[in-house]
């Protein structure tokens, strides 16, 4: 799908429409989820309902959720097919405990998350994620908020040296961030090419490179945007409190820093680490998860070599247990302190 790891920049649709999104470990996410006639089940990242479509064939109610409201409006010819048992909400999956309880559901049986970019997301140019076709600097999955655009013109250098650095993993940052600030100072950096050409230019292109050079810093500014980080974190306390003794979660990442987040939160919750500082004095960390798969899973042979964007796909998962949800401490995840707040829009 993508030359950037997890289709931060990078786009399928050479051949020009749209490309439908091919969910990914779609039968390990089943298997991890054990969807049964009667059960609940949150799929906090609908995106084109390839999760939500098996769980409701398996016969679950499912409460989807994206942030996108494209999404939500393409997902409403399945929730015609599958009456009273889709219910589906444009919302932050941050909040799914809250957006559950507000439709009438205090706890589920399982909650799914497939965080990440859609593949209808990355190949309309005029969301702004993909440099492979021009289109408007946006990149906004919500479409509200700052867009990129306002990022990258209005952001200080050590914001996008941070940016490009610490979510790009881009270690020319500062060279990069560098070559920005000067350009903006003679036009308005508004289009995906536009800032593609103004990195190429700073860092260039080996031959040999894998990717292009552009990829790692539009991926830096996309989970900058999108706040994808600090999301997930939430999400991830969001699914422990909501969750019902026996319900289970499931989540794919696609690039390490937000496997790093998920590890960390299973690590925590499933007694393998003891770090919390809620305990009482001497107190046990008492579970919150069990888990049935150490580790995590990625695609076989067969769905790297239909999907390639099944490649840097990670799913972890766990059961959750009787216990009461432990405090949502977001130090757990030491995220780094980056946020839209910082910038001044151009407007
Ligand atoms: C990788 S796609 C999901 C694809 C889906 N599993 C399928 O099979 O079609 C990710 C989706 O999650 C949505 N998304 C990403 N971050 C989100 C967030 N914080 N809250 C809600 N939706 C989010 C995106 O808009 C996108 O539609």
């Amino acid at each position: 799908m993508t030359d950037g790891g997890d289709g931060a920049s990078g786009a399928p649709g050479d051949a020009g429409g749209p490309v439908r999104h091919v969910p990914v470990l779609l039968h390990e996410v089943v298997a991890a989820l054990r969807p049964a006639a009667g059960d609940l089940i949150i799929d906090g990242t609908f995106g084109a309902g390839g999760y939500s479509s098996a769980l409701l064939e398996a016969g679950a109610e499912v409460i989807a959720i994206d942030r996108d409201p494209q999404a939500i409006a393409i997902g409403r010819e399945l929730q015609a097919r599958h009456a009273g048992r889709l219910h589906l909400h444009q919302g932050t999956f941050s909040e799914l405990d809250a957006i559950a309880r507000e439709a009438g559901f205090p706890s589920v049986d399982g909650v799914v998350l497939d965080v990440g970019v859609s593949s209808m997301q990355l190949d309309e140019a005029g969301r702004g994620f993909s440099f492979r076709q021009d289109g408007p600097l946006d990149m906004r999955m919500a479409q509200s908020g700052l867009s990129a655009a306002d990022v990258v013109n209005g952001a200080d250098h050590a914001t996008l040296t941070r940016i490009f650095g610490i979510l790009g993993e881009e270690r020319h940052a500062s060279r990069l961030a560098r070559a920005v600030a000067e350009a903006r100072k003679t036009r308005v950096i508004s289009t995906t090419l536009q800032l593609a050409n103004i990195i190429e230019g700073a860092i260039g292109r080996r031959s040999g490179d894998r990717i292009h050079p552009a990829t790692r810093a539009f991926q830096g500014l996309r989970i900058f945007v999108n706040g994808e980080l600090h999301q997930l974190a939430d999400a991830l306390f969001s699914a422990e409190r909501v969750l019902k003794p026996g319900g289970r979660l499931a989540v794919v990442s696609f690039h390490s820093l937000e496997d790093r987040i998920v590890k960390r939160f299973f690590q925590d919750r499933a007694g393998q680490a003891s770090t919390s500082r809620h305990l009482p004095q001497g107190g046990q960390a008492v579970p919150t998860f069990a888990r049935e798969q150490r580790g995590s899973v990625t695609a076989g042979e067969a769905e790297l070599a239909a999907n390639p964007r099944a490649r840097s796909a990670k799913l972890r998962s766990g059961i959750r247990t009787e216990a009461p949800p432990r405090a949502a401490d977001p130090a757990l995840f030491k995220l780094p302190n980056l946020s839209t707040d910082q910038v001044t829009s151009r407007a």
